[in-house]
């Protein structure tokens, strides 16, 4: 079948390296894509929330199966919208309806799901610019640090955790009354500070059952021993050597069942992802957040680690037949280190060139944030390059992530150096 990935990240690479080795993906087509897609489907240069423009792409290329990375057009309704419509609605589409992604669209709605389905997370509340004073007087009654996190869509950054009182009471009015993160913040939760160490867990699911895919532990800060400004993720591993069998089992009864039951309680159509960001206070398991997709850079390290047909799943889970699937998992580890432009995530040039990708040994590159010009890959983002590699554990595998990292070079290009450093 022709399949189209939406997105134009280091994920929608993997996905499409995955799907492109199953005999049953004839054309693939990756919109808008990025130079490391070019070279293994055909790029198509449109925007992934412009519904209409797929739909042109999807009838044109004859496209039986989509698979939508990135969150935006999920929150913003494309599978109702494709199973609305008379010509699109038989496209097997990978990714929840809009109902569905609101667990990732709003934050509040999480927290209340969380709450309904007995789920466990953060103690919270939520404030609106006319409960200011009672959001403040509520910061009193806490410990610091102080949790702010935005209700709505805000790249990644509408999380703001604050050691002073007076710091998190300004932030709050920020937020309410002088549109930090615009409409975004127009709800603020604040929550309880929990102290623990964070992994993901994904799930894969037809909204009746679900598969739990390898775990995977991202690096989210720019600096050496997690310190400095959060990025979109600078490394990953997978599996994570502290979610044991024990502590999956508590992952599972208590946050992935409840999950997937309450989305059938409220007859949620939900035919994707669930990226559950988790964190291990003690031994126990508490919900930081839902994604309602695949991280990234964690796709970078789960995906590769399965086995399984990957069209045969997805048709599966489209069909709502997930029960039928076996997931076979490899037993080796996996790591993946991210290559940044210097200056991200702050302000940072593109159009560098890229030079080594041919020298690489013994690991996958997945392109980010490239792009194609004049024949040769130069950077196009912050995030530019993937370097997955596998081992016997995580250590033997981001060495050679480490080893070819020294073969690639662009003007300014930066790494962490310590991938795994607190495991
Ligand atoms: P989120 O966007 O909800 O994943 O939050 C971004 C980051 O903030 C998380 O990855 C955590 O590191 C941190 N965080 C969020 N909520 C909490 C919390 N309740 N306690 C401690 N850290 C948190
Ligand atoms: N790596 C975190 C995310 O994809 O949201």
């Amino acid at each position: 079948m022709n399949i189209l990935i939406l997105g134009s990240g280091g994920r929608e690479h993997t996905f499409a390296h995955q799907l492109s080795k199953s005999d049953n993906c004839d054309k693939l087509f990756v919109a808008p894509g990025n130079a490391g897609t070019a070279k293994i489907a055909t790029n198509v240069a449109l925007s992934v929330t412009d519904f209409e423009a797929v739909k042109q792409l999807v009838l044109k290329e004859n496209i039986e199966m989509m698979v939508v990375g990135p969150e935006d057009p999920l929150v913003q309704g494309i599978v109702d919208f494709f199973n609305r419509d008379e010509e699109l609605k038989k496209v097997a589409v990978v990714g929840p309806s809009k109902r569905g992604a609101l667990l990732e669209g709003s934050k509040e709605r999480a927290k209340e799901f969380m709450g309904m389905y007995k789920i466990p997370t953060a103690a919270y509340e939520s404030f609106k610019a006319e409960s200011l004073a009672a959001g403040k007087e509520f910061l009193t009654t806490l410990k610091p640090p102080y949790v702010l996190k935005a209700d709505g869509l805000a790249a990644g950054k509408g999380v703001l955790i604050l050691d002073s009182l007076e710091e998190a009471q300004k932030e709050l009015e920020n937020m309410l009354t002088n549109n930090k993160f615009g409409a975004a913040g127009n709800t603020v939760v604040i929550e309880e500070f929990l102290d623990g160490i964070e992994l993901s867990v994904f799930v894969l699911t037809d909204g009746k059952d679900y598969k739990i895919l390898p775990t995977a532990k991202d690096y989210k800060r720019i600096g050496e021993g997690d310190k400095g400004l959060n990025t979109g993720g600078m490394g990953a591993i997978s599996p994570v050597p502290f979610a044991d069998k024990d502590f999956m089992k508590k992952v599972e009864e208590r946050i992935v069942k409840p999950t997937i039951n309450g989305l059938k309680a409220e007859d949620i159509d939900y035919k994707g992802f669930v990226f559950i960001g988790l964190i291990k206070v003690g031994e126990e398991p508490y919900v930081i957040e839902y994604n309602v997709r695949m991280g990234d850079p964690e796709t970078e390290v789960v995906l590769p680690r399965i086995e399984s047909d990957l069209v045969e799943v997805f048709q599966k889970v489209a069909a709502g037949a997930l029960n039928e699937v076996e997931l076979e998992v490899k037993k080796e580890a996996a790591a993946t280190l991210v290559l940044v432009s210097g200056g991200y995530p702050e302000a940072y040039e593109k159009g560098k060139v890229i030079s080594g990708l041919e020298n690489i040994e013994d690991s996958i590159v997945f392109h980010a944030g490239t792009a194609e010009k004049d024949g040769k890959v130069v950077t196009s983002g912050g995030r530019v390059l993937a370097i997955t590699s596998f081992g016997e554990d995580y250590k033997e595998a981001i060495k050679k992530s480490y080893q070819n990292a020294d073969k690639l070079h662009f003007d300014k290009m930066y790494f962490r150096k310590d991938i795994g450093f607190d495991l």
